[in-house]
């Protein structure tokens, strides 16, 4: 049997297990999913013992997600982004990737969303940074609008050809734009939106990395504006169903690992 795991702190509410385990069972694999909770600074070390251990894969989330990089080799994508939360233990060395980048961006291609022209990201942390880095990856002209300006010019220098901005320039950014991704944690367990819903138009797609809501004020808005709208358990689905693929060799059963995730959020 392999195992599986997550490292994180808390990881007490976490949806992968019940996701990665409804994959399991459609394909028949013999797997377990189970969460590891080391305490903080200890992220590389939880990662050389499961190795260690035979653990044949690990996601990693908050606070982890920079820790590990000590402890894996990784590919360009997540060197680029500095944070990796998807690991493979089964080589030689312990392998790092950031299936949140192309979680995103899978999601969007899930909901038949074109990818070009230009992605308004909005918030410049770590989901934002992953975001942006996934979607210019694609070959979209990105633009970054944060809260804090200063950290959306920061990003934008790194990620090719990007724009940063205050919140203030969503109005304007809005209104060319094809694609808006709201990375920020407005929204979660708030009826609050961190985008004016006059600055919404039909001919955006829309997905909010927020699911919790499923239904955040932000797609509400953007539904009632005619877009496209992509909720944010499309985003979570996405990173798991790259990582199940990374680590089993096969296509994830995306239906049954969606149905389950769903049920449990
Ligand atoms: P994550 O890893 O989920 O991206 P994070 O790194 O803590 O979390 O980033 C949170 C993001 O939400 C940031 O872009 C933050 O903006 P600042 O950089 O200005 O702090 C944004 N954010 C959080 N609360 C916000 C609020 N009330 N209004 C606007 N943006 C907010």
């Amino acid at each position: 049997m392999d195992v599986y795991g997550l490292i994180g702190n808390p990881v007490g509410h976490s949806l992968s297990p019940p996701m990665h385990e409804a994959g399991y069972d459609a394909l028949g694999i013999d797997a377990k999913y189970v969460t590891f909770e080391p305490p903080a600074n200890e992220g590389a070390a939880a990662v050389a013992a499961a190795d260690r251990l035979g653990v044949a894969g690990l996601n990693v989330t908050i606070p982890f997600k920079q820790d590990v990089l000590e402890a894996v080799e990784t590919d360009d994508l997540a060197a680029r982004i500095g944070a990796v939360n998807t690991i493979d233990l089964t080589g030689e060395t312990p392998q790092g990737y950031n299936t949140d980048a192309v979680g995103a961006v899978r999601a969007l291609d899930h909901h038949d969303v074109a990818l070009d022209g230009t992605a308004v990201v909005v918030g410049a942390g770590g989901a934002g940074r992953a975001v942006a880095f996934g979607l210019a990856d694609e070959g979209m002209a990105v633009e970054i609008a944060n809260r804090t300006a200063s950290k959306a010019d920061d990003l934008a220098a790194e990620v090719p050809g990007a724009g940063g901005h205050g919140l203030d320039a969503l109005g304007d950014l809005l209104s060319g734009a094809d694609v808006l991704v709201n990375c920020t944690s407005v929204g979660m367990d708030e009826d609050a939106t961190p985008v004016p819903a006059e600055a919404l138009h039909a001919d955006l797609a829309v997905l909010d990395a927020v699911y919790s809501p499923i239904e955040t004020r932000l797609l509400r808005d953007a539904a009632a504006a005619g877009a496209t709208t992509v909720d944010g358990a499309w985003m979570l689905l996405y990173q798991g169903v790259e990582a199940f693929e990374r680590w089993t060799g096969e296509s994830a059963p995306v239906d049954a690992m969606n149905e389950v995730l769903r049920a449990a959020l």
